[in-house]
């Protein structure tokens, strides 16, 4: 079994990164092969609407060659897929939004029938990170957004998705050095020392219950 986690914040050893690395260590914990992708060390693009995963004798399969296509091609044969991204200006990261038209406008059919190219049913776990408070971002409508993503990954990528968020992050060790003022520095140091480690907890149990789906 191998599960794979994409990395789609810049920030090495930050938030989304130590979130999704729980999560592999689960699933390997329960036997899975991992691997982490790091998006932001990798030169990649977009879909560029060129249509060769369309093309009879392509259906399913991205042709742009850039450093993304090996890693797509790692995904579409895995066991599970873990997708972290912080949110930035509402969405998920430019570098996470162009994996996911890559990856997943591949498997879209134009048939009249619809379903997916693929063909098999790949578990994937998203995992957001963000400023706002759980509150907020259900007032925002995120949690519309997640659903939305959720159900594109039934569709397309088989499922089952499954979602974490882990809000009011800690943005900076070192908020005295920044105009960050409207952040209250001290609870962000102690939700971070105090409610981080529960979500790593439940990113390793959900990681785990990738690597024994
Ligand atoms: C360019 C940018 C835009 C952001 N926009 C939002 C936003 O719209 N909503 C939010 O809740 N947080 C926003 N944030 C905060 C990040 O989502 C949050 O700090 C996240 O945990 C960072 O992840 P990292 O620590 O893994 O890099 C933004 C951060 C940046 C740098």
């Amino acid at each position: 079994m191998k599960i794979i986690g994409i990395n789609g914040s810049p920030r090495k050893g930050w938030n989304t990164h130590l979130l999704v690395e729980e999560a592999l260590k689960g699933a390997a914990s329960k036997g899975a092969e991992t691997e982490l992708v790091h998006l932001y060390d990798m030169r990649f693009r977009g879909c560029i609407s060129c249509f060769a995963c369309k093309k009879k004798e392509n259906s399913g399969h991205c042709a742009f060659a850039d450093e993304l296509l090996p890693v797509l091609g790692r995904v579409g044969r895995c066991d599970g897929l873990i997708l972290g991204s912080p949110i930035y200006i509402s969405e998920v990261t430019a570098s996470m939004r162009a994996f996911i038209e890559r990856l997943t406008f591949q498997y879209v059919t134009y048939r009249k029938e619809g379903g997916s190219f693929i063909d098999r049913r790949i578990p994937v776990l998203s995992i957001y990170t963000m400023n706002v408070s759980e509150a907020q971002m259900k007032r925002i409508g995120y949690e519309e957004k997640f659903a939305f993503y959720e159900g594109r990954y039934n569709q397309l990528l088989g499922g089952p998705a499954k979602t974490l968020v882990s809000t009011e992050t800690l943005q900076t060790d070192e908020y005295e050095k920044y105009e960050m003022s409207m952040f209250d520095a001290a609870a962000r140091k102690k939700r971070r020392a105090e409610v981080f480690p529960l979500d790593l907890k439940k990113a390793f149990e959900m990681g785990a219950g990738l690597g024994s789906a």
